[in-house]
């Protein structure tokens, strides 16, 4: 009879556990989502993501410089405009000075190269109608013009000073039509951080009010079928193709299953974003005293790192990084 093995020989002590722990969270690995408000004098609480809150043009400079601090990789700029701007082309998203826009350069000019400044390139922030195209006469989503409005918005984005320009509309050969025009303007540094594999999901519920979205109908029509897995392959491997530097798998907890198929296929670096509806579930819960929230942070990012992503958007990135600051 053979020595009887003993797992529990490698849980004694904590300072065996760390030896031994395959996954880690690090600071560097997690990008602050971060919306920026038109109009406003100083930061909104946002009511469905408790301790969000939209920031102003000057209340984001600090912000950012916190991430660098914290050493997070970088910071996500969403623009919420105010509502008498949006219209149906989403105008403000290409104007000179629409709201991302000008929080791109004021935060690419407070941090420098401290920090990544990376933006969303979509039109829903800035349609009335919430969509992330512009709509036919029909009420469809037009892929190609939005994909051509897209193009400039990313390399507006570059001139502003984004170093990394994430694509999120799900519009057939946005990356290709981005990495062209980057390219065309000499901004052959700035790098696109793919939506690769985006489902039409209703986790993304609370980020609508963050971004004062009223959106008419639904997205499934470019956004994934939560019942699919091998179009994700598709999708990410298209986009890889199209020039994409990092892939995204959005959201990321009810779509591990995801992120794992993913990463055996890619070689680039993968993203997911722990969206809004996951966050707001974790910290209503713990508000009424039901689960330990910081554990459930902890553990919800090492299970989302496990599963495979190198990168992690989240709101907790910027208290994460502090919390696990070593003192
Ligand atoms: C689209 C976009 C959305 C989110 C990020 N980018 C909304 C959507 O697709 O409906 C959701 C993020 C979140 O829920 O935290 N620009």
């Amino acid at each position: 009879m053979g020595p009887m093995d003993r797992p529990r020989r490698l849980r004694t002590l904590p300072v065996m556990r760390d030896l031994v722990r395959e996954t880690s969270v690090e600071a560097r690995q997690l990008v602050l989502p971060a919306f920026v408000a038109d109009g406003i004098t100083e930061p909104r609480p946002i009511a469905s993501m408790p301790g969000v809150e939209q920031q102003t043009l000057d209340t984001i400079r600090r912000v950012a410089t916190d991430c660098a601090q914290a050493g997070l990789g970088g910071i996500m700029l969403f623009g919420v405009p105010e509502p008498h701007h949006k219209d149906a082309n989403g105008s403000q998203a290409i104007a000179d000075d629409g709201i991302l826009n000008r929080a791109i350069a004021a935060v690419r000019s407070e941090v420098g190269d401290d920090l990544l400044v990376m933006s969303d390139v979509c039109l829903d922030e800035f349609t009335d109608h919430g969509h992330c195209g512009i709509l036919d006469d029909k009420g469809r989503v037009l892929n190609d013009l939005t994909v051509m409005i897209y193009a400039q918005m990313a390399r507006i984005h570059a001139e502003c000073g984004a170093h990394v320009v994430a694509p999120s509309g799900m519009m057939d050969g946005q990356v290709a039509a981005i990495r062209e025009e980057l390219d065309d303007d000499d901004f052959t540094d700035v790098a696109i951080l793919a939506y690769g594999a985006k489902y039409a999901s209703a986790f993304y519920g609370p980020f609508r009010e963050a971004v004062g979205s009223s959106l008419q109908g639904d997205r499934k029509t470019y956004q994934q079928d939560p019942g699919n897995a091998r179009e994700s392959i598709r999708e990410v491997l298209a986009d890889i193709e199209q020039g994409a530097d990092m892939v995204m798998v959005k959201p990321a907890l009810p779509y591990l299953d995801i992120i794992a198929k993913v990463r055996e296929v890619v070689d680039v670096p993968l993203a997911t974003y722990q969206v809004s509806g996951e966050y707001a579930m974790v910290e209503a819960a713990a508000a009424n005293g039901w689960i330990d929230r910081d554990r459930i942070i902890d553990e919800s990012l090492t299970s989302i790192r496990r599963a495979g992503a190198d990168i992690v958007l989240t709101y907790w990135a910027l208290e994460y990084a502090q919390r696990h600051a070593r003192g």
